[in-house]
């Protein structure tokens, strides 16, 4: 399999393909109904008569689109609405119902939905209801809307809040301007891990209001897909390090919620459970912490003491609620292991809660591919999962850990990798639909020569072909190949 490295992805890539220009007509036929939709209940209520047929048109139309793409996503960028990556073709026909619902969007601060499962008749009624009544004054529209619809468990209807100018076709000036929304919100989160650490170690009062609102912003991103966050979880600053982990992991453990289809309001609370979970090594020295070699065995003890810390400090939180229980069960557990081989020991513990499953997997992954103390080299991603799944498989949920495969891919973010046309690349990406054939940037030539090389997609064909352009031929590790992998990923 060799050939010329794949080009980005251009707006109408693949429209040749049969199943792509079937998406793309039935994405057309999901905004013309939802237009409809919308125009009969402004006219009718929804329980009319009226409103049936258009109703059974459009959950028709998402099981369709369900069926074929699964989680899928209606969008206004610009002057245009796009199904999944691809642009809606404009006509005379669809120029107005097209407009008409940039326009709704755009006045709730909406660039559009993703559907993330089939639709009943009662929760598109009541969708359709609060889309109607959003205040469009409001300040913030989308955020009452969104309420409004996690209120109604309308779950399957996700709203994706406009985070980029809606100026031009999706082009690199808007995944940078995406990319640096993603960058703003990881290194605010980092800001205000740091604060409540650092009240923690203190014994100040802890605030977790700028961390809250810095998971939200988290999760709105995750959901949006805008831009992949885990990529930026495997460049580890070594100097902010034990903030950044905290941060990683909660990315880690929303991606793998999302993955699991968790509710908006459970990552939420996953998120913040995940950034407290080593809230109790606040109280450890950093000189123990960061020692180099064999801790002593009263040292060890200070080490594994951090779950029950944690719970203490957590405790101590003004109005405990349903959210600082989870979190304290989670700082608790994150370290028992699900065959109650790790610490505290409980002897016959009942089993791990799912937040602390998953945040023991997160917690793993990005624990062993950080610059440790006591390692000359970290692992890299790749051999961290390979390490995970082989010969720790016993600590993890397997069910868990598959999907958590699923969400990283089988070579994440951060790994290098040489690929069959001899180039190397980082992965930048995964592509949920082919955990074998990630996003990866290339950052040496066949010579070995460094280069800044374009984003290859491993997924893409060669065109009016079935062969893949290019794929990977193994992982290496970046310090053998004079790799810098954050040079790729920033
Ligand atoms: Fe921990
Ligand atoms: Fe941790």
């Amino acid at each position: 399999m060799t050939g010329p490295a794949a080009r980005p992805p251009a707006p109408h890539a693949g429209l040749t393909d049969t199943p792509v220009l079937r998406i793309l007509v039935q994405g057309r036929s999901l905004a013309m109904q939802l237009c409809v939709l919308l125009k009969t209940a402004k006219i009718h209520d929804v329980g009319n008569v009226a409103f049936h047929g258009p109703l059974v048109n459009f959950i028709e139309t998402v099981e369709q689109l369900f069926t074929a793409e699964g989680e899928f996503k209606l969008q206004a960028v610009g002057d245009f609405l796009y199904i999944n990556q691809g642009r809606l073709k404009l006509d005379g026909s669809s120029y107005a119902s097209y407009q008409y619902l940039i326009d709704e969007f755009r006045n709730r601060g909406l660039s559009g939905f993703a559907f993330n499962g089939k639709v009943t008749p009662p929760e598109v009624k009541k969708f359709v209801r609060l889309f109607l009544d959003v205040d469009v004054k409001a300040e913030d529209p989308y955020e009452g809307f969104s309420a409004a619809l996690l209120k109604l468990s309308v779950e399957h209807l996700v709203p994706l809040r406009t985070v980029v100018p809606q100026t031009g076709a999706i082009n690199v000036e808007e995944a940078r301007d995406s990319r640096k929304v993603a960058k703003r919100t990881f290194y605010r989160a980092i800001e205000a891990t740091k604060t409540v650490m650092l009240s923690g170690r203190d014994k100040k009062p802890i605030d977790l209001r700028k961390a809250k609102r810095a998971v939200q912003s988290i999760v709105d991103l995750i959901l949006n897909e805008e831009f992949s966050l885990i990529g930026l979880t495997a460049i580890k600053n070594h100097d902010e390090y034990t903030f950044q982990h905290c941060v990683n992991v909660s990315i880690l453990s929303i991606s793998l919620g999302q993955r699991l289809g968790l509710n908006k309001k459970m990552l939420g609370e996953l998120g913040v459970a995940a950034i407290l979970h080593d809230l109790g090594k606040a109280t450890i020295p950093g000189w123990v912490l960061n020692k180099p070699g064999k801790l002593t065995a009263e040292e060890w003890k200070l080490m594994t003491d951090h779950p029950v810390q944690g719970v203490k400090m957590i405790s101590k939180l003004r109005g405990l609620n349903e959210l600082a229980l989870r979190a304290m069960i989670v700082a608790f557990e994150h370290h028992l292991n699900i065959d109650m081989s790790g610490y505290p020991k409980l002897g016959d513990h009942l089993a791990m809660s799912l937040f602390s499953r998953i945040v023991a997997i997160s917690d793993c992954f990005d624990a062993m591919t950080a610059h440790r103390s006591y390692r000359r080299t970290p692992f890299t991603p790749y051999e961290a999962l390979h390490h995970m799944l082989v010969a720790n498989r016993e600590k993890f949920d397997p069910l868990l850990i598959k999907a958590f495969v699923n969400t990283v891919g089988m070579y994440p973010a951060g790994t290098v990798v040489l690929l069959d046309t001899n180039e190397i690349g980082v992965v930048t990406e995964h592509n949920s639909r082919d955990i074998f054939r990630p996003k990866v940037k290339i950052v040496a030539d066949r010579d070995r020569k460094k280069v800044d090389g374009a984003l290859v997609d491993l997924s893409k064909r060669e065109e009016g072909s079935d062969t893949y352009a290019v794929g990977i031929v193994s992982a290496l590790i970046p310090e053998e190949y004079g790799v810098n992998v954050a040079d790729a990923l920033t």
